[in-house]
């Protein structure tokens, strides 16, 4: 039996019921009740699931088992020490805002300015996509700040432990004191140069109430739109067409979601539009199955092509992470208990959060950030290899931060092979990387794996950004009262009597003023071992279709349209021409709303 009753034809058609797409349906529902909708998500519903409703809970999406994520394996690379990678991808109704760790970290503006000029997209500048961001929010920290909402769906606050975490709050004040040139603020987030190097606290997309504020909720599951079908555990395989019109789409029930269903692929028409909105990881391969892309893709897939376009899939993007664990004063909390499952927290914390939404699960124990630049006496520390770009990428944009830097309350990863005791951990998540990877299909098969490589790495100056943030962030947490040393196994392999190999068996914080630890050309080796056996993603994948000019390997146009086709518009983050330092939630709401605002005006509907 069918999962849905799925009608013949609708006006419009999502591919994917993600982040974008839950923004852009539920905008257009409401300001046009008769628009017949069809979503079609690979993914199971979230509707008053508390898994997706308490922010705390990000760590269980992640697990290897989990059904609300798609897991795709980058192969093995000789510049992460011969590793693979896995990267996470949203696999639910609202995507990645459904599952994400709620981190509220907004871009510099002049990541939007550099799509409109550098790229040729009018409208899609910081003057645009600013109000964009504050029609998305309500910032309830202080809904007054300049650039941030005061009545938009998204609610943005402190989460519901008002309270900061003590790890976080250390970071916070030790952080500045020894940082001298980089101060504490009030605000990290107002997409200017004031908002780098400052320690600051980091607000959630969350309630007050400790609430996740995810698009599908917000937008989509609060109104009562009879004319919008969505349907989860429903694969599109490809779009189809009349000579190069979209009229449709062919669809599965997933076999996870829906594993009674029967596999066979069926049709679905659309009058007025399709909408391709399967993220960064799902829309190259939609469009790739349908027969646009690179010859030599298509052909090794063995896929007629239909229009000719290099660009589909062929530059990945995303921000490489260095988490890096030390040990914590076993006397202050963490979220190590909950992430291993031990059932005594998770009942004291499931308690407190039905009380009041606070407690663990109504934030996340990332309290506390700092963007960081270097100042101008210090960009020769990052060395030889970031010369040029440093040059090239940064110095005319002084908004443009390397990397965002915080303290974890927690170690968030798979601790079955570690000691049961409480970490903390730096992150260090790299803002724009050089590095490209790739993202492709390998046959027409819908649950085949892609040919996926991350790309991580592979220019130098990631390397030498990252080994600057080891360093700096090291710096900060030794310091911190809560610190108790470094958990050696996943450091760098010093020489022991190097000072940087005997400062790791400090087990306590040092003095504010102890003397910087110096890093010898061998130490400096050992710490780029270090990052290209750690690396991880930020599960920020990007840029798979970008909007830029076809002739320079653009995908869509400024409208969204998708070249040399006509009724199909691509919108989600795999839109990105250029990379965005964010947590990219924010960018994502960024693109949804003007993504609402296009396709509105191109259906005649007005009051979007
Ligand atoms: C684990 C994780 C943690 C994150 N943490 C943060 C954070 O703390 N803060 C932050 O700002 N950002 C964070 N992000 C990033 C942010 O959530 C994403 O960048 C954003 O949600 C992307 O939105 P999107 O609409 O482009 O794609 P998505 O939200 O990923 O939506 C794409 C949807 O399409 C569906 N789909 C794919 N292929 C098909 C198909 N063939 N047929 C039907 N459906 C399909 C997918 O199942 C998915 O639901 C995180 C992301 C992840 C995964
Ligand atoms: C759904 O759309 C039809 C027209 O297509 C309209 O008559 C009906 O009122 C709409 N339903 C709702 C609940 O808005
Ligand atoms: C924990 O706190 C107690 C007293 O409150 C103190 O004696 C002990 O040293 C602390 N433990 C650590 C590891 O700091």
């Amino acid at each position: 039996m069918a999962p849905h009753t799925i009608e013949s034809n609708y006006d419009v058609v999502f591919a994917g019921g993600g982040t974008t797409a839950c923004m852009v349906a539920g905008r257009l529902t409401k300001a046009d009740p008769n628009l017949k909708i069809l979503i079609l998500e690979a993914g199971p519903t979230t509707k008053d699931k508390i898994e997706h409703i308490q922010p705390g809970r990000y760590i269980t999406h992640l697990a290897p088992d989990s059904k609300t994520m798609q897991f795709y394996e980058s192969k093995a690379s000789e510049h992460m020490a011969g590793r693979g990678l896995v990267v996470p991808s949203a696999r639910c109704v609202g995507g990645g805002a459904s599952v994400n760790f709620v981190l509220y970290n907004r871009p510099a503006a002049s990541d939007f300015d550099t799509w409109e000029t550098e790229y040729s997209n009018p409208g899609w500048g910081s003057k645009d996509l600013i109000p964009l961001l504050q029609k998305a929010e309500t910032y309830e920290v202080d809904p007054t700040r300049k650039t941030h909402g005061s009545s938009g769906p998204i609610k943005v606050s402190f989460g519901g432990n008002s309270s900061m975490m003590e790890i976080c709050k250390q970071f916070l004040e030790v952080g500045p004191q020894f940082e001298k040139d980089r101060p504490q603020s009030e605000e990290g987030n107002n997409l200017d140069p004031e908002s780098l190097n400052c320690f600051f606290r980091m607000p959630k997309f969350s309630s007050s109430k400790g609430r996740r504020s995810d698009t599908a909720t917000h937008y989509l599951y609060n109104q009562d739109s009879k004319n919008v079908t969505l349907c989860d555990g429903t694969r599109v395989k490809r779009v189809l067409f009349e000579g190069t019109k979209a009229i449709g789409v062919e669809y599965v029930f997933d076999k996870q979601v829906h594993p009674d269903a029967e596999q066979s692929v069926h049709t679905v028409l659309a009058s007025r539009l399709i909408v391709l909105s399967a993220g960064a990881m799902g829309s190259p391969l939609v469009l790739e199955r349908s027969g646009i892309g690179a010859a030599s893709v298509l052909e090794k897939a063995g896929i007629k092509q239909l229009v000719d376009l290099p660009g589909v899939g062929k530059e990945y993007d995303d921000h490489p992470f260095l988490v890096t664990p030390y040990f914590v004063d076993p006397n202050v909390t963490t979220y190590d208990r909950l992430f291993r499952g031990d059932a005594e927290t998770w009942g004291k914390n499931m308690a407190q959060w039905d009380a009041d939404g606070s407690g663990l699960l109504g934030a996340n124990g990332v309290d506390a950030s700092v963007k960081f630049r270097p100042l101008e006496h210090e960009v020769e520390e990052l060395g030889p290899d970031f010369e040029e770009v440093w040059k090239k990428d940064y110095a005319q944009k002084p908004d443009k931060p390397l990397f965002w830097m915080s303290a974890l309350a927690g170690l968030p990863a798979d601790q079955s092979a570690l000691p049961p005791i409480s970490y903390f951990c730096s992150g260090v998540s790299l803002g724009y990387p050089v590095s490209r990877g790739h993202l492709h299909v390998t046959s027409d098969d819908i649950y085949a794996a892609p040919d996926f490589d991350c790309g991580f790495l592979s220019h130098p100056a990631d390397v030498a950004v990252l080994r600057w943030g080891y360093k700096r962030a090291r710096e900060i947490l030794r310091r911190m009262p809560v610190y108790r040393g470094a958990f050696a196994p996943a450091h760098p392999h010093f020489d022991a009597d190097s000072l940087a190999g005997i400062a790791l068996t400090e087990d306590g914080p040092v003095p504010l003023n102890a003397p910087k630890i110096v890093y010898s050309k061998k130490d400096d080796d050992a710490i780029d071992a270090n990052i290209r056996s750690f690396v991880g993603t930020t599960w920020h994948s990007l840029g798979t279709c970008p909007m830029k000019p076809r002739e320079r390997g653009g995908v869509v146009d400024t409208d969204l349209n998708v070249y040399g086709v006509t009724g199909l518009k691509l919108a989600d983050l795999s839109i990105a021409p250029s990379n965005v330092n964010c947590n990219t939630y924010s960018a994502t709401l960024a693109i949804g709303e003007k993504a609402a605002l296009i396709i509105a005006k191109e259906l005649g509907i007005e009051g979007v």
